[in-house]
């Protein structure tokens, strides 16, 4: 199954991502963390995006497609694929359609500005790895540490209130005219986030078993 992930900011769609990625056994590609990887490692790519990223802003289109282009030709990919964070515009899901890749459902997972704002202080991921926290709601074993590889947690720079509500704005007026996008070509499934993970992934579940 080719599945799209949509929705705001914080919304939970990496962690929905990484739920799908285990119970359907496809690959959850995030292109937010791709970009992260670029830059972490200092390529030209990375170093295009920096600013857009840091600034809350869209990295341009033309260098997201490519790196989903090169992404979907891989292996993993043959039995399916979840996108986190892909399309964020109507060139990027007019793309996909350019590219011949049929999309069978498109969840959206919708959470009021409000709490996003909240929840996205609250994050925290690993310096080395990149494993995501949160202040209360998915806490490491010890404070600050990665239960994973040990490494240091920080804040995204993008996590920073007024990042986020630029980010915010930016999803309003970019990524969600492709709620219609999809709605239109019967795909759209929207669920509710819940205040529990788990009670969302129930929620998606559901939605992809229909
Ligand atoms: P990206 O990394 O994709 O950021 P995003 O969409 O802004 O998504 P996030 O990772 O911030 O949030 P999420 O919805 O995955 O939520 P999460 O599960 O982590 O992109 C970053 C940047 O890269 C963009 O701003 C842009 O510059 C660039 N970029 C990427 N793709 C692009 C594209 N296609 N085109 C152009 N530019 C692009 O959850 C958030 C927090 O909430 C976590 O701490 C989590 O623990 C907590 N949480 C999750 N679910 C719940 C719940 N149910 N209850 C309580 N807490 C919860």
């Amino acid at each position: 199954m080719n599945i799209i992930l949509l929705g705001a900011p914080g919304a939970g769609k990496g962690t929905q991502a990484e739920k799908i990625c285990e119970y359907l056994g496809i690959p959850a590609i995030s292109t937010g963390n791709i970009i992260r990887e670029a830059l972490k490692s200092g390529t030209e790519m990375g170093l295009k995006a920096k600013s857009f990223m840091e600034a809350g802003q869209l990295v341009p289109d033309e260098v997201v497609i490519g790196i989903i282009k090169d992404r979907l030709k891989e292996d993993d990919c043959k039995n399916g694929f979840i996108l986190d964070g892909f399309p964020r515009t109507i060139p990027q899901a007019e793309a996909l359609d350019t590219m011949g890749v049929v999309i069978d459902k498109v969840i959206d997972i919708e959470v009021p500005d409000e709490k996003i704002v909240a929840r996205m202080s609250g994050r925290r991921v690993c310096g080395n790895c990149g494993a995501s926290y949160h202040l209360m709601y998915k806490q490491p074993k010890v404070d600050g540490v990665c239960d994973l590889c040990a490494g240091t947690l920080v804040q995204r720079k993008d996590d920073h209130p007024d990042t986020v509500k630029e980010r915010l704005t930016v999803y309003h007026s970019e990524t969600e005219p492709l709620k219609d996008y999809y709605s239109k070509q019967g795909k759209l499934r929207i669920v509710e986030g819940q205040e529990e993970v788990s009670d969302t992934t129930a929620l998606v579940y559901r939605e992809l078993g229909e």
